[in-house]
């Protein structure tokens, strides 16, 4: 869910809208916004989109320089107009947005229900409300102290109520929030990206922080003791027209054409002349990595297939042992953890629940963490030891493009480094992955030029009822990542499979016509890879191939073909999965989905 609050001078129904609407890809079942109209509260929400609630604000503003907003992906409760948040108390007097989920509030409600409280929704966030107006005896922040000890689970809030009208109160407890600091006005976010257009300047609340803000001060504390803490504030150095689409028709699109700039910068100062790999931000670990004996790569979703493809590398280049998780269940799994592990928790947004949940895990166990990450002052980024950061740029469409190849090259980039310290990489390879990891932007920038095939391909694809990917070697993981992105916006069914493992069952799945995508540009497993392809094909499946620059013969095998640059084999996956990329993008285009935010997803998932 997004949050989004305002206080200062200015009309606030367009703040608060245009702040939801950068917001929007972390949840989209519902928007709703509160206003201080005259000093009463006035709340407009409803199901579905942003473009809905914008709908029927047009019909009836509301008034007021002071407000708090919410885009919702529903956790308790069906997305519908009574479960849109904001929420507010009984007298409608005390109202709340909440990222997050009240473990509790079952137990919670129950009491309050047997104290008379009606309520309105099927929310674990009203209980806030109604236990609010119960506390409040004059001063919203005691009032806001005493409930938040109350309250089990993790949550972010902004909070208004008429008795204050000056002030709005915000609380982090695990999802992430940020204070915008303007001049004469203040902010509340989800994330900076709903307040850059206002100011740079923003504090990054920490777990147990209470903000109060009114127009002219912000005073955050540590909620439990009351004490003051002391946050930075931090200057923001992204621009505006990085969060806007341009040109492009959706955040995808655009974000698959700067793959050459984004894997330009997550290089840029990080290779020196000697062609030796060096993170200045590594430098206080010099020797960290030395004694480490088995590396875990823990995260989910794409960051998870970014991990896939990084063990096999570390482990080619360094012969440490390596293994990937899905942060969910590594968590849960006890994993056999020592002070020689060392954890690498991958994430694009570094606020993924699962993922924070499994570093802490990691930590209490006694492991090392890295983090690799797009976003330096997230969550995950500050609770590692050590931080490498991609430089993806945001990202804003929910299925992620950019921000995994910048992860790919970062595990290139990191592998090369441990392999360095540890002696392991002989020269002639080190100065051939150097050489080919520079020439990959421009071969990035080849692909796209050459779109035309998998763009007729994607639309043939549209009324197919399943997909398979299948690949070997390192063109298993991508196949995962280009299946997942198909599922993610076309809704298309679709399974990657390792391809010599699709004659133990899922072979039979394979009918006259069935698409398949195949992934050869392993070259020393090429012949096996052909012969999987054949073995598909002889089952009348429609195969597209997707190999490397020379491989011409392959259009013996299959009935379409992609070819990427050549590269070193272990470089491949960037090459071969933009193809991938702009085949969910055309395919969904074909179908007239909503790419950049697709049904029942979110970006930044920050419940467990
Ligand atoms: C969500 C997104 C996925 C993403 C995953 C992990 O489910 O929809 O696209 O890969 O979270 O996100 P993270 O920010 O941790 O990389």
């Amino acid at each position: 869910c997004g949050i989004v609050g305002y206080i200062g001078k200015r009309d606030v129904q367009p703040i608060l809208l245009n702040g939801l609407s950068k917001l929007e890809y972390r949840g989209y079942d519902s928007a709703g916004i509160a206003v201080l109209e005259r000093d009463q509260i006035k709340i407009s929400k409803v199901e579905g989109r942003l473009a809905n609630l914008s709908g029927q604000m047009d019909k009836h503003p509301l008034k007021g320089s002071a407000g708090i907003g919410h885009t919702r992906w529903a956790t308790h409760g069906k997305p519908s107009d009574a479960n849109s948040h904001p929420h507010a108390d009984m007298s409608g007097k005390f109202t709340v947005v909440h990222n997050g989920i009240v473990e509790n509030y079952m137990e919670l409600k129950k009491e309050l229900e047997q104290k008379g409280v009606m309520f309105t929704s099927e929310t674990d966030t009203e209980v806030i409300a109604h236990l609010l107006a119960e506390q409040y005896q004059g001063d919203i922040v005691a009032a806001m102290r005493m409930v938040i000890q109350k309250l089990h689970g993790a949550f972010s809030l902004g909070v208004m109520t008429e008795h204050e009208p000056d002030k709005l109160v915000a609380v982090r407890q695990s999802s992430p929030l940020v204070i915008g600091a303007g001049q004469g006005e203040n902010f509340i976010a989800s994330d900076i990206s709903a307040v850059i257009e206002h100011t740079r300047k923003v504090y990054i609340l920490e777990d147990g922080d209470l903000a109060v803000i009114t127009q002219d001060h912000i005073s955050i504390m540590k909620a439990e003791t009351g004490e003051a803490a002391d946050r930075k504030l931090l200057q923001i150095d992204w621009s505006v027209d990085q969060v806007e689409k341009g040109q492009f028709e959706h955040f995808m699109l655009k974000e698959i054409h700067e793959q050459p700039l984004t894997l330009r910068n997550t290089m840029l100062g990080r290779i020196n002349d000697r062609d030796e790999v060096s993170f200045p931000e590594l430098a206080h670990a010099a020797g960290a990595f030395k004694d480490v004996d088995k590396i875990f790569i823990v995260a989910c979703g794409t960051a998870y297939h970014a991990g896939l493809v990084g063990s096999t590398i570390i482990e080619k280049l360094t012969r440490i042992p390596v293994q990937s998780d899905i942060a969910s269940e590594f968590r849960y799994r006890d994993p056999i953890i020592t002070d020689r592990t060392l954890v690498i928790v991958v994430s694009q947004s570094g606020e993924t629940a699962d993922t924070l949940a499994a570093l802490h895990e990691s930590r209490r166990n006694g492991a090392k963490i890295l983090a690799i990450t797009n976003v330096p002052t997230s969550s995950i980024a500050r609770d590692a030891d050590y931080v490498i950061a991609t430089k993806a740029g945001p990202e804003i469409a929910v299925a992620s493009t950019k921000a995994y190849t910048a992860q790919l090259l970062a595990f290139y980039l990191f592998s090369i480094y441990l392999a360095q310290e540890r002696q392991t990489l002989g020269k002639e390879l080190h100065s051939e992955l150097v050489k080919g990891l520079k020439t990959l932007p421009v071969q990035v920038e080849k692909v796209l030029e050459n779109a035309d095939e998998v763009k007729l391909f994607a639309e043939s694809i549209k009324e197919a009822k399943s997909l398979f990917f299948i690949g070997r070697g390192l063109d298993y993981p991508v196949a995962l990542e280009g299946s997942l992105k198909l599922k993610e916006i076309s809704y298309i069914h679709s399974e990657a499979y390792a391809a010599g493992e699709m004659k133990h069952g899922t072979l039979a799945l394979i009918e006259k016509g069935t698409p398949v995508i195949a992934l050869a540009t392993h070259m020393d497993l090429y012949e096996k890879t052909v012969s999987n392809i054949k073995e598909v094909k002889a089952r009348g499946a429609h195969v597209m191939g997707i190999t490397v620059e020379g491989n011409v013969e392959l259009l013996n095998a299959v009935d379409e073909i992609c070819f990427i640059p050549p590269s070193l084999q272990l470089l491949a996956p960037i090459l071969a999965v933009v193809p991938l990329q702009l085949i969910s993008y055309y395919a969904s285009l074909a179908l007239g989905n909503d790419i950049d935010k697709p049904r029942n997803l979110a970006k930044s998932v920050t419940v467990e």
